[in-house]
């Protein structure tokens, strides 16, 4: 038997075909319709914000997101490194001053502690993670960033099903970005993205920079009298007497628009949401309790009262030599394993940027020393749960026994 990562992070059934048909059969327009207007409208319900905005990925939701802060060259932004690149990808051009912000040990989300100790005056945003779908200590962070006037945006990759403390993320500071690419919790047909906030001029400016950002602009009518005048304001005459119509591009805006298709399928996969978080709850908990029978062991498990999302199920063997032993061990049981995120101030593009090993000893020493992530989602079989958990009991025992 082999365990895997899964190709798809959720589950794409009759009713998601049936969806796409009804678009295709209806046929409505492909973009910009009744789809997208309503997918809007559940998953701004679901998250418990004003605005919900959908774009063509969640890289794009982190790249838009960033432009309505309107960062300034020489503000400094400060980030998680436990993360995917896409995080902190869209200020490698902004011309501002990152700052990687070490995490928790046993969250791996952003330690308010340190971040209490990196603020200052010149901190014009705070990039968080909710890493793995367990919800970071918000409450702390936003209040500390609000005491620098610097805003919270949080990334909810991996965080659609996490609430913490009762609300959901994407609604615990001032914007969220959430993924719907297909290894996520839910997905609009392989790729998507979610914006959410409540300022309005937000909304204003996001619907903007997601349909190219242009303006309509009518010039006066510049010939001379006509009887009648022309009956399309574009219409242009031989004589090149017109009134012109002209778009003015007014900033960089780029077309990020969700298909009326994807959009019928968020709706859907909204649908499966609870079900599918459940199930990787229940998966998590079997696995956890396996861990939990072994020294030198950490789960990795929300705060109580708070909900874990479980995009990843991580845990912690605090031994080098034991965790390799256990990663040969699984590997040759038929279970993947994978280490996520390499931590991102080490990747080449940061540490061009001055950034480099030792700025954030727990992210490094997790990833390098004690983390482990195995397979966790909706498409495993009870049988391939039951095959799991007692390989990883066998695993943990010969990694252990040394
Ligand atoms: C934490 C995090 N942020 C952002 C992204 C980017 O999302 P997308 O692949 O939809 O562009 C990912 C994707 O894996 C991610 O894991």
């Amino acid at each position: 038997m082999r365990i895997s990562f899964p190709t798809r992070g959720t589950i794409l059934g009759e009713a998601e075909i049936d969806a796409v048909a009804e678009v295709i059969r209806g046929g409505e327009p492909l973009t910009q319709g009744i789809w997208r207007e309503r997918f809007e409208q559940q998953f701004r319900e679901y998250v418990g914000t004003r605005y919900a905005m959908s774009v063509t990925s969640g890289t794009v939701a982190l790249e838009t997101a960033l432009r309505l802060l309107e960062l300034r060259p020489g503000d400094e932004v400060i980030v998680t490194p436990q993360t995917f690149q896409a995080t902190a990808q869209p200020l490698l051009d902004l011309g501002v001053d990152v700052v990687f912000c070490d995490v928790e040990p046993d969250t791996l989300d952003m330690d308010p502690a340190v971040l209490a100790q990196l603020l200052s005056d010149r901190t014009a945003a705070v990039l968080l993670v909710h890493y793995g779908g367990l919800p970071a200590r918000m409450d702390e962070i936003v209040s500390l960033a609000r005491r620098h006037g610097a805003l919270v945006v949080e990334d909810c990759a991996h965080a659609l099903g996490a609430r913490y403390r009762g609300r959901r993320p994407g609604s615990l500071a001032d914007i969220g970005c959430f993924s719907f690419h297909g290894s996520k919790g839910i997905t609009t047909l392989g790729e998507g993205g979610m914006v959410t906030f409540d300022r309005p001029d937000w909304a204003e400016r996001l619907d903007r920079v997601r349909s190219n950002d242009t303006d309509y602009e009518f010039l006066p009518y510049a010939g001379p009298e006509h009887a009648e005048p022309p009956l399309l304001p574009w219409m242009r005459y031989a004589d090149e007497v017109y009134r012109h119509t002209c778009t003015r591009v007014r900033r960089a805006g780029t077309n990020a628009t969700m298909s009326e298709a994807a959009a019928a399928v968020g709706i859907v996969q909204l649908g499966r949401m609870t079900a599918a978080t459940l199930r990787r709850r229940a998966v998590a908990e079997r696995l956890d309790a396996v861990v939990g029978d072994f020294a030198h062991t950490r789960t990795h498990r929300a705060a109580p009262g708070d909900e874990h999302a479980y995009h990843l199920y991580t845990f912690f063997l605090d031994d080098t030599n034991r965790r390799e032993t256990l990663v040969r061990a699984l590997d040759r049981a038929g279970v993947e394993v994978q280490l996520r995120y390499f931590p991102l101030h080490l990747v080449p593009e940061w540490r061009a940027r001055g950034h480099g090993r030792g700025a954030c000893p727990v992210a490094e020493r997790s990833w390098f020393e004690a983390q482990v992530n195995l397979p966790c989602h909706p498409g495993l079989t009870d049988d391939d749960v039951d095959y799991l958990v007692e390989a990883l009991r066998a695993c943990l025992a010969q990694a252990c026994a040394s």
